[in-house]
């Protein structure tokens, strides 16, 4: 069975990270952040400020702009509940902006009705590694005089440092990112007073606790070698025997924060060793293992264009694109994962992600397209391990599967 996602960290990193959990002591936290934020805008304008996750650099942005209650963040209408909760905290009303599903962009009409003069905080996300095109809202930040941030948590590119006219770019080092380091994250800021406010702020928080990094290391190793094709296998032969259900257990092993505790686990500092893990993976991170997974993804949609045309593949025409997910609409996804499954695919679905609701204020900005397109979001199974063979079986699976009518959305087309 090939398994839904491999971690993108090798043995190596993950020796390196314990390594570093025994022996870099939280004393020489300010100096490896300061290394890693100087040298992340080495090449670049503007100011870093590493962080414990991109939501936990979102609290913290939320918090040094103090924005009077009410106020609005137009949000792309697909991204993560976490993101949705903290606007939501902070006295702030969430506006979706709904996408473009060949893209994933902001759709042009969508955008004129969410941004508007009590919009202060504008973000978009550029989603399954595919990079939007931001001059259309660039030109909407400047008419109504908000902040624009990019939401990169799904876009790392080795050298991207985010568009250079955006306010704030946010990079995620999460576990099922690329380039991951089990955690961390870094904003680019323009306005280096921001920068400073966040710094301020951040300092007041607790240190993150190296036990509990130290642990989540040794999980990781064990859930990547249950991530290859035979500890995979294992894993599944043994859920079916002992009649347990291996997509919640897979769902549970790499679920977030309790929603209760969401902030306080979010509002802490980065420990040691995940700074210098962080440090460690991005300045050793090669082109070549994106580049192998871009590969991987593009010839997928071309077999995917072959052999089952009528699929639809949402944001295929994203330019560039890296292709960190695959993912696919199926009018009826738990079917379509049972066929995958059986065909020794693990397809999962895209319950990571939300839709964000459309305000009682903006009646008319119900976020339609991406509604529909996120009740037939699955990911394929897609990297640099699933050799042509693997590829061809996978596209010939899908055979059967029927996508949504192209009629529902209203700009759609087969890859
Ligand atoms: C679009 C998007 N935004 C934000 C995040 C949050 O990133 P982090 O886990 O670093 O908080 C994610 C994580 O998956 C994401 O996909």
């Amino acid at each position: 069975m090939w398994s839904r996602k491999r971690f993108d960290i090798d043995y190596s990193d993950l020796i390196y990270g314990l390594g570093a959990a025994l022996t870099v002591e939280n004393s020489r936290r300010h100096e490896l952040q300061n290394e890693l934020e100087d040298w992340w805008i080495s090449d670049s304008t503007g100011e870093a400020v590493a962080c414990l996750s991109v939501r936990s650099g979102w609290d913290l942005l939320l918090q040094g702009l103090q924005l009077p209650p009410g106020s609005e963040v137009a949000m792309s209408a697909l991204t993560i509940p976490d993101m949705v909760s903290i606007v939501r905290h902070h006295g702030l009303v969430p506006v979706p902006i709904d996408l473009d599903p060949r893209t994933m962009a902001p759709d042009s009409a969508s955008v004129d009705r969410a941004i508007g003069p009590r919009t202060r905080v504008i973000i978009i996300a550029h989603l399954f590694g595919g990079r939007v095109d931001l001059a259309p809202i660039l030109a909407a930040r400047d008419r109504v005089g908000a902040i624009l941030v990019e939401d990169c948590a799904q876009a790392f590119t080795p050298g991207f440092r985010g568009h250079p006219e955006a306010d704030v770019s946010c990079f995620s080092f999460g576990n099922i990112k690329f380039a991951t380091a089990l955690g961390g994250a870094l904003l680019r800021l323009r306005d280096p007073q921001l920068a400073d406010s966040l710094r301020q702020i951040q300092s007041t928080y607790p240190v993150q606790d190296s036990g509990n990094y130290a642990s989540r290391l040794l999980k990781y190793l064990g859930l990547k070698t249950l991530s290859s094709r035979p500890g995979f296998t294992a894993l599944i032969w043994g859920c079916r025997r002992l009649g347990m259900d291996y997509d919640r257990l897979l769902n549970q092993s790499v679920k977030g924060f309790p929603k209760d505790e969401l902030i306080w686990r979010l509002r802490h500092q980065p420990c040691a060793p995940l700074l210098a893990l962080l440090r460690h993976r991005l300045q050793g991170y090669s082109e070549k293992r994106l580049s192998e997974q871009t590969h991987r993804g593009q010839r997928l949609i071309q077999l995917l264009q072959e052999y089952c045309p009528e699929i639809q593949v949402p944001g295929v025409a994203a330019s560039p694109h890296l292709h960190w997910v695959v993912p696919i609409l199926a009018e009826d996804p738990s079917e379509a994962i049972a066929t995958l499954a059986n065909a020794g695919f693990d397809a999962t679905q895209g319950h990571s992600m939300t839709v964000v609701d459309s305000p009682a204020t903006h009646p008319e900005g119900e976020p339609r397209n991406t509604r529909e397109l996120f009740q037939h979001l699955l990911y394929l199974p897609c990297y640099p391990a699933m050799d042509e063979t693997a590829l061809v079986s996978l596209a010939q699976a899908l055979r059967p599967i029927s996508s949504p009518s192209v009629s529902q959305f209203s700009r759609m087309s087969s890859p």
